[in-house]
């Protein structure tokens, strides 16, 4: 009886509101995602990654004098220091870029003057030194880990067109530039995700942006979560060909295993990133001369949602990783260099929530998270249980 009495637990928070936000609106039923008011889409075809990040940390989007000045704040933050690159070579080649991304954010904090001051004009500073220097680490670690030197960032580039540039050492050209800032635009930001909200619990303890940070890049390098790109990219991987698709999406369901890139905590529909992000990988498939990998993709969502519907009795969608894996791949981005890619997008994100979070940006008050649990372990009897001597314990 008392069983039937107890709420639902262990859902992992799904359906439960825990904070008020103005920085996005995820609409799962309807399949829309909502930046401070603006419709991805609309923000994906007529706005840059950096007038997004503006949005997300001003409030607004920039006027032309705005992004300008915003644009040579962060090319001037790009580099990180000559210690930090220091510490990059001394870590094992095959580390994790995910592991090294995390250990960066919390070298650079080693170095930020700013560290101590719990101001919002502090935090900013940080928040944009961070969105700054996240492409510097990944494409230093890249460089590093294949014994090349790191290449020192350009202040004459766009943050995305710069990334790519300090990766390979060549500037790419508009076309690459620009699908790459589209991808940043759709990857900055999407409300309570595991890793916003583990920076926002983070900051809600009043630790330093780099220590939230931290968090959230540990957050989001998990499978059911940013990892899920690369794990999309192995799968196609490993199924090889066209004619193998269905095959392997038997194979899964039989197993009881996932198809990852399917399914999503929030959206009931496609995920809206997903329809930018499709028709992009095709266009880069073709450009690099192999549409195979997109071909698959298509496969793949369409055997894997029939069979979901088959086996299940109702529907499973596509999200974001999903398109985001071909895409990468045919940009010639090394496959582990996926999750980072989407943290040097999501940094934006992570930063407005932190700031929103300490500054009770949408609350009456700011306020510690400490949810409570329900203790189903023993007692040992009807009080406590009673503590033997180390020697007598059995
Ligand atoms: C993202 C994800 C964690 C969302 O989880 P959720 O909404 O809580 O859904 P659940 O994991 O509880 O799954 C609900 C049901 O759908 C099934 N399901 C969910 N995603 C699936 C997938 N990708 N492939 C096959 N089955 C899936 C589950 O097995 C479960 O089946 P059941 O009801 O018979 O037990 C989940 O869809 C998933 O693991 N997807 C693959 C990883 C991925 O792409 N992550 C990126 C997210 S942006």
């Amino acid at each position: 009886m008392e069983e039937e009495c107890r709420p639902m637990l262990n859902t992992g928070l799904r359906g439960v509101v825990i904070a008020d936000t103005r920085i996005s609106d995820v609409q799962g039923a309807a399949g829309k995602l909502i930046y401070r008011g603006y419709l991805i889409q609309d923000l994906a075809n007529r706005t840059s990654f950096e007038e997004v990040t503006y949005l997300l940390l001003f409030e607004k989007l920039p006027n032309i004098a705005e992004l300008k000045a915003f644009k040579d704040q962060l090319a001037a933050e790009r580099d990180i220091p000559a210690e930090v690159i220091a510490a990059l070579k001394t870590r094992p080649k095959n580390a994790l870029a995910m592991d090294i991304l995390q250990a960066g954010v919390c070298l650079l904090a080693h170095h930020d003057p700013d560290v101590a001051d719990q101001s919002r004009e502090a935090a900013l500073r940080m928040a944009i030194r961070l969105i700054a220097k996240f492409p510097t680490i990944v494409a230093a670690w890249d460089r590093i880990r294949n014994d090349k030197e790191p290449v020192k960032p350009s202040s004459e580039l766009d943050h995305a067109a710069n990334f790519l540039y300090m990766l390979t050492g060549a500037e790419p050209d508009i076309e690459a530039g620009r699908v790459m800032d589209t991808c940043l635009v759709l990857h900055a930001e999407h409300s309570f995700n595991a890793s916003t909200f583990a920076a926002r619990e983070v900051a809600s303890t009043r630790a330093h942006i780099y220590a939230a940070v931290a968090a959230a890049v540990g957050s989001l390098s998990g499978e059911l979560h940013g990892g899920a790109n690369v794990r999309v990219m192995e799968m196609l991987s490993e199924i090889g060909s066209l004619d193998k698709v269905e095959a392997y999406v038997n194979q899964q369901f039989d197993a009881g295993l996932k198809i990852f890139g399917l399914g999503h905590a929030v959206y009931d529909t496609d995920d809206p990133r997903a329809h930018i992000l499709a028709p992009m990988s095709k266009t880069m498939g073709e450009r690099s001369g192999e549409t195979k990998w997109y071909e698959m993709s298509q496969l793949l969502e369409k055997t894997g949602k029939a069979e979901f519907k088959k086996r299940k009795g109702k529907d499973i969608y596509v999200n974001v990783d999903f398109y985001s894996a071909s895409l990468y791949y045919a940009m010639g981005i090394p496959m582990d260099l996926f999750t980072p890619l989407f943290a040097i997008s999501r940094i934006s994100g992570w930063s407005a929530h932190v700031i929103e979070e300490y500054f009770a940006g949408a609350a009456p008050k700011p306020m510690l998270y400490r949810p409570e649990s329900d203790y189903i372990g023993d007692y040992c009897g009807p009080d406590v249980c009673e503590l033997e001597p180390l020697a007598e314990r059995g």
